[in-house]
Formats: C-alpha cells, structure tokens, sequence
C-alpha cells in the first residue's frame, strides 16, 4: 500500500492512476467570443497534451471524462458535435496512441452512441488492447452512480445463479464488477474551471483520492498546470484510515 509521497532521492512516488474533469471549456469559448464547441475543440489538444505529460511521467492510467451521463441534457447541436469530436478524434490520434504503446479503453453506457462510433470504439480497444503502456480511460456516457448500479446488477445476476451468497457480499465482490477492475482506483483527481464538484465521476473508486481544484480553464490546462496538480500530490500525506503517527513510525 502507498501511504507516503514524500520526496525521494529520485523525486516523488508518483500517482498510479490521475483522474480528470475536463471543465470550462463553454466558458473558455465564451471568454473569446467563440461558440461553445469551439471550447471542446481547444479541449481536446489539451486532452493530447496531458496524455504525453503522463506517459513522460510514467502515469500507469489517466482517466478522462469526455461525457457524462447527464450531458446528453445539453442542447442536440452540442451533443452531436462532442460524438463527432469523439469519433474524429479517435481516427485522427489512434496510431500515435498505439505507436506510443497507449491502451485505450472506453466506459460507459454505449448502448445510446451511433452504430459508427461503438464501432471506433471497439476497433480501437482491439488495437491497442495489448499494448503495455499508459493506460488511458475515456469515459463517455459515464456516471458514478450508473456504474454501481451496473456492478449491483451483475452481483445480484450472481447471487441468483448461487454463484454467491448475498450475505457473504463484501466491498470487493463488487468492485469486481465495476467498469475497471484490474486497474488501481485513482489517487489524484483533478478538476480544472474552479467548480468543487465531483459531479458523478468515478464515486466509488475517487474513495481515497487526493482533489486536486483550479481554476484554470480545460483549455488552459497545459504541462506547467499539470506539474502544479502534481506537485500538490507530493505533498499529500495519504494515510488510508491509519493517523499520521503510525505512517512515521513505519
Ligand atoms: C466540460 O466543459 C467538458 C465537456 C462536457 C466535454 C469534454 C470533452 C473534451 C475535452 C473533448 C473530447 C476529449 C476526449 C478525450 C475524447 P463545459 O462544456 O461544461 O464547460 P463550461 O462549464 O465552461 O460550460
């Protein structure tokens, strides 16, 4: 278990896995008198360029969430423009991603996307599915409390088939069946434009996760903000239950 990030001789125990809200790129956009997808489009280069951050800084997994379960409340000309981003986006990135040994992984709710873009997805998790570099997540159609409902389904389709018996169900029969299960639960969040919000991300896996907040805008985030979240990660004394006195004295 990883309590301390203290500096080492060698720099910092970096963050295994950095989850991220992309916030602010509307307002971005509005701030120059642009339209709204605009926003996105700018996030998006910011999205690339923090994928290279992490793979330069050995990030086992980064996770990105690109739409939520509740945005396909916004207006239709700005959900269909984001799908299309998504799809573009995926065509023009996925050989540098693969040639960079990035895999790609998609959850979510895919059941609502068109048949072209659950098809991208698909193709894209086959391409780089063995590759073993970082390991990026983009959540589309995602929400918290979505997943844990998904995870409940499967444990109970579980405990009918006898496979389990309900009162022997503990916190890691379901996290067994949450969208990633193989991988580590976040221990740095991030979320940029100065809300203070989790807003239905990861909510199960952020449970010990070091919050990082900026106000800086999606598109503003860049290598020198993403250094800034790092630092402030360094400084964190994860303690995991235990007080600060039992994590010296070890
Ligand atoms: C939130 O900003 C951002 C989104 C809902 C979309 C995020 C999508 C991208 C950055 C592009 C796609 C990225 C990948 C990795 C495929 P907002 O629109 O809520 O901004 P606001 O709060 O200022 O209005």
């Amino acid at each position: 278990m990883q309590r301390r990030n203290e500096k080492k001789d060698d720099g910092f125990t970096p963050p295994q896995h950095i989850a991220v809200i992309m916030d602010g790129n509307g307002r971005w956009a509005k701030h120059r008198f642009m339209p709204r997808v605009a926003g996105h489009r700018a996030g998006l280069e910011s999205a690339r360029e923090i994928v290279k951050q992490c793979i330069k800084h050995n990030i086992k997994v980064l996770s990105l969430f690109a739409f939520s379960s509740e945005n396909w409340r916004r207006p239709a000309q700005e959900v269909s423009y984001l799908m299309d981003l998504l799809l573009t986006g995926l065509e023009r990135e996925v050989e540098v991603l693969h040639k960079q040994q990035v895999q790609v992984r998609f959850i979510g709710d895919r059941s609502r996307f068109s048949d072209i873009l659950r098809s991208k997805i698909q193709d894209v998790e086959c391409l780089t599915v063995n590759n073993t570099g970082l390991v990026l997540i983009i959540a589309v159609d995602y929400g918290g409390q979505w997943d844990i409902c998904q995870a409940a389904k499967a444990l109970a389709r579980d405990a009918v088939a006898g496979l389990v018996n309900p009162d022997d169900i503990t916190p890691e029969h379901l996290a067994q069946h949450l969208s990633y299960p193989d991988l580590p639960h976040p221990d740095l969040f991030i979320r940029t434009s100065g809300e203070l919000r989790i807003s239905n991300y990861m909510l199960w896996q952020l449970a010990y996760a070091e919050l990082y907040f900026t106000s800086v805008l999606w598109p503003d985030f860049n290598a020198a903000e993403f250094e800034k979240a790092l630092a402030h990660y360094a400084q964190r004394e994860r303690r995991f239950g235990y007080c600060s006195e039992q994590l010296t004295e070890s």
